[in-house]
């Protein structure tokens, strides 16, 4: 397992992969969407809490439900997109701590710190968010992440009534290739990171 990926493999999921705002009508199955999950389950959390709840909307009725709470142009790409995400955490993650982290019982310790608690679910539900978009990308879609909606909102709209709270949201399915935006610069090594 301790091999680089391929130059193509790399490339599909970091070089030449690309944030999607324009979109293929091919639909996504519900069998690619449990595949999706599946695999980016996978990827670590803090106490293998796995905070992150993803609400695949793939309804044209849930979708409008949506629209509302986008800014901008992120209306017409949820429109256009065969599928949104939203990638939300549960404030009461820590429920599952028996089961997931069973080595040291660490329910208690978050249930009795909010501070605690709420940095933690929302520090690993974006890392989980992010392992979806490249899980995404290895398995073939196209994603276009989104935090330009009203978290409020949406939650009022999806979660009322429960403990998930939202983070960001993701269109998915196949994207229109030809019309990706002009390709933003990275910052060099040298801006970025630093070897002490
Ligand atoms: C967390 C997050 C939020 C973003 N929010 C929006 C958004 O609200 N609307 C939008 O059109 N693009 C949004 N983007 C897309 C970014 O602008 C895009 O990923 C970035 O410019 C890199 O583009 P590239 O992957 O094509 O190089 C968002 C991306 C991320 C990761």
């Amino acid at each position: 397992m301790n091999q680089s990926l391929s130059a193509t493999a790399l490339a599909q999921l970091f070089t030449e992969a690309r944030t999607h705002h324009n979109w293929t009508t091919k639909p996504v199955s519900d069998e690619q969407i449990r595949e999706l999950y599946e695999t980016l389950k996978w990827g670590p959390t803090a106490v293998n809490a796995n905070p992150a709840r993803f609400l695949f909307i793939k309804s044209q009725s849930e979708k409008e439900k949506l629209l509302p709470a986008l800014m901008g142009s992120n209306v017409q790409q949820v429109k256009d997109a065969p599928l949104v995400v939203v990638i939300a955490h549960d404030e009461k993650f820590y429920d599952h701590l028996p089961t997931l982290f069973p080595a040291y019982d660490m329910r208690a310790t978050f249930e009795s710190n909010s501070q605690m608690a709420q940095s933690t679910a929302f520090r690993n539900s974006t890392l989980q968010g992010a392992y979806l978009i490249l899980a995404a990308r290895a398995l073939g879609l196209d994603a276009g992440p989104m935090s330009g909606f009203d978290n409020a909102k949406l939650d009022e709209i999806f979660f009322k009534g429960t403990t998930w709270k939202s983070n960001f949201i993701a269109t998915l399915g196949f994207g229109e290739h030809s019309k990706v935006y002009p390709r933003g610069a990275r910052l060099s090594f040298d801006q970025a990171a630093k070897i002490v």
